[in-house]
């Protein structure tokens, strides 16, 4: 039997219940593709998972689970029925909520897959699927983002912000970001003007918003509507949002994963290649530290994306 290191979970707890174990290989069926799995992003979905945390929402992954919602890697082998996509293809996967991409190998539907482009790196690649179809979904989808409107990202200088702020930029808008004193220039740098949440309330530093993208929840969504058109659009990615004063449009994401909407993916990755946009990567950090990992994850405070490294054990 050919084995394969997967960092898993055989209970719910702190980062020292995620275990790298070596499991089989998984064999991919006549209708998925088995990925060398070279990066993988961290999420706070991952998180999470890990603590248990998600059985709040309603999920109660069966254990032991093998974590990791994003990869990027090359295909080893593609079953009978899959037509569009060879061995030696670099892809991308949005793997979502089943999990196991902090593994060496996976087996995925075709459905999940998109070509990566070869002027983006595994490294860069793995950190776009959850956070970059957040924010693609968010604005394009749930808001039809217009040219010249005015968008307010909070925690723009985090993985769903800092690919808010850029799309929306992309697509013509005006872009304001809240992040702390130390993302200010950061902030500026991806094409929003930035606001110091550390300074004073956020929704006395900008108004007359047409679209408020939400990755925070909590008591900065309730401050969010001071500072919106009576027109306006509040989209959150954490926590359906209520209009104290019922004008405003409304909206709550969950990544989508399915034929179409892996086209959004491609598109990203066609952007990333012409240099509209970047990936901002905090940390690359081995696969034997996905403990720290995840640890620096829950600490909110990255600058981007955190990723795991899958060609470098330690
Ligand atoms: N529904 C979905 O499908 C979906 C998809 C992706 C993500 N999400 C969710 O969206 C949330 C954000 O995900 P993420 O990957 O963007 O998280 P993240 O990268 O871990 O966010 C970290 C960022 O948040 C900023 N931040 C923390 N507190 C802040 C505050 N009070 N005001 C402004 N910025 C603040 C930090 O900036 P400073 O260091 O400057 O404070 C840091 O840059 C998570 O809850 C995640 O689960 C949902």
């Amino acid at each position: 039997m050919t084995t394969m290191k997967a960092a898993r979970i055989h209970q719910f707890g702190g980062v020292e219940s995620i275990v790298i174990d070596n499991v089989p290989r998984p064999t991919p069926s006549d209708d998925q593709v088995l990925v060398h799995v070279h990066a993988a992003g961290i999420n706070p979905i991952d998180v999470a998972i890990h603590t248990g945390a998600i059985r709040d929402y309603g999920f109660d992954p069966p254990l032991p689970h093998t974590l990791g919602s994003e990869i990027s890697g090359i295909v080893k082998a593609v079953g009978a029925n899959v037509h569009t996509f060879r061995p030696g293809d670099a892809v991308v996967a949005v793997l979502g909520f089943p999990g196991g991409g902090y593994a060496e190998y996976v087996a995925v539907t075709p459905n999940l897959l998109a070509h990566k482009p070869a002027a983006v790196s595994h490294l860069h690649m793995a950190g776009v699927p959850i956070a970059g179809l957040a924010a693609w979904q968010a604005l394009f989808e749930h808001a039809q983002l217009q040219r010249g409107q005015r968008v307010l990202v909070l925690a723009a200088s985090g993985g769903v912000g800092t690919f808010a702020v850029q799309f929306a930029r992309w697509a013509g808008a005006q872009v304001w970001g809240t992040t702390s004193t130390r993302n200010l220039a950061f902030v500026r740098s991806l094409g929003a003007t930035p606001i110091d949440y550390t300074a004073g309330p956020f929704e006395d530093a900008v108004g007359d918003i047409d679209l408020v993208i939400d990755p925070l929840a909590g008591d900065s969504q309730v401050r969010a509507w001071r500072t919106l058109k009576p027109n306006g659009a509040l989209i959150s990615v954490v926590a359906p949002p209520s209009d104290p004063q019922g004008t405003r449009h409304t909206g709550m994401v969950i990544v989508q994963r399915s034929t179409q909407k892996i086209a959004q993916l491609t598109e990203i990755g066609r952007l990333l290649a012409l240099n509209e946009i970047h990936v901002e990567i905090d940390e690359v950090l081995p696969f034997g530290n996905v403990h720290q990992a995840l640890r620096k994850s829950a600490g909110g405070h990255a600058r981007g994306k955190i990723i795991l490294d899958l060609q470098t054990q330690e």
